[in-house]
């Protein structure tokens, strides 16, 4: 659980880590540098709805009824503090075989969620994005999930990516096998299929990869939730269920990031000589 207090993140206490090796050159003073101790890119694992209803002896459904509140909280928190992408795991490849009953609930709180938040969301400049095998879904939710992103494609202030009947291995399959065509159409050559070759057909490839990874719930485990993606990603746990997340739990996971010395395989000394005075002097990336 977070702090009693709901204060923001304590100032940086070390110099900065530098961005990864493949980003901007660190000593570049050109390039932009948002605030460094916070995440540009937050990914989650919204873990703990079941347990939270079942301390309340109620259904699994209201669990996950109380953490689509807590998305909320997340999404608010975010243009609150300028975090420009969120990235939430809302349905697994896998949660397909929980119990039809718990299924069929998930299904009609995203059709109920999606109608009742799309509209709001444009309004606050978010842009929606799904990612994961659309085609499982009924044609209801493709449909709102299609009128989602067009509504709201335009949007630059949050970008939000639901993982829906998403899995990481699949993700890197689905990659590789666009490759493997290419190879068999005679558009790319073996020796032309590179970290970048593949990085670029994975999910979320047009944007900066997560900073900060959260699940809630106490479990610490990434759980097949972008895995390519999450290569140097700083991971923070919590016990706190998902319906429970405020603020205050947030503000812990930022400023435990703002603390990581993220090194990219690089070594302290290598980071800190790379630092720029005035441009990431105080916080670290
Ligand atoms: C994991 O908790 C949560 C899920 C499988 C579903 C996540 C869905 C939501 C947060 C609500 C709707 C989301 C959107 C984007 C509208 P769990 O059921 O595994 O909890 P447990 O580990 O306590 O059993």
């Amino acid at each position: 659980m977070g702090p009693a207090s709901d204060d923001p993140p304590a100032p940086a206490p070390r110099p900065a880590a530098g961005s990864p090796p493949n980003g901007p050159p660190l000593n570049d003073p050109r390039a932009p540098r948002p605030d460094a101790a916070l995440p540009q890119h937050l990914a989650v694992i919204m873990d703990g709805n079941g347990r939270w209803a079942a301390r309340r002896r109620r259904p699994r459904a209201i669990g996950h009824r109380a953490g689509a509140r807590a998305v909320n909280t997340c999404i608010d928190f975010c243009l609150e503090q300028g975090i420009g992408v969120l990235t939430l795991f809302a349905f697994s490849s896998e949660n397909w075989g929980r119990p039809e009953d718990e299924v069929g609930a998930l299904m009609k709180l995203f059709i109920a969620a999606l109608d009742r938040e799309v509209e709001e969301l444009h309004r606050r400049g978010v842009r929606v994005r799904f990612i994961g095998e659309r085609g499982r879904f009924s044609a209801d939710i493709r449909t709102r999930m299609q009128a989602a992103e067009s509504l709201t494609a335009g949007n630059a202030r949050l970008a939000l990516n639901i993982a829906a009947s998403y899995g990481g291995r699949q993700d890197i399959a689905a990659a590789a096998r666009s490759l493997a065509q290419d190879v068999a159409d005679g558009k790319l050559r073996p020796d032309q299929i590179d970290e970048a070759a593949l990085g670029a057909r994975v999910a979320l490839a047009d944007l900066p990869p997560p900073d900060l990874f959260i699940r809630t719930g106490g479990d610490c485990r990434i759980s097949n939730f972008l895995l390519w993606q999450l290569a140097y990603t700083e991971l923070w746990f919590t016990e706190t269920l998902w319906p429970e997340l405020d603020a205050t739990t947030l503000h812990e996971a930022i400023r435990a990031y703002a603390g990581r010395e993220r090194r990219f395989g690089l070594t302290g000394e290598q980071i800190a000589d790379r630092a720029v005075p005035g441009i990431q002097g105080s916080a670290r990336p």
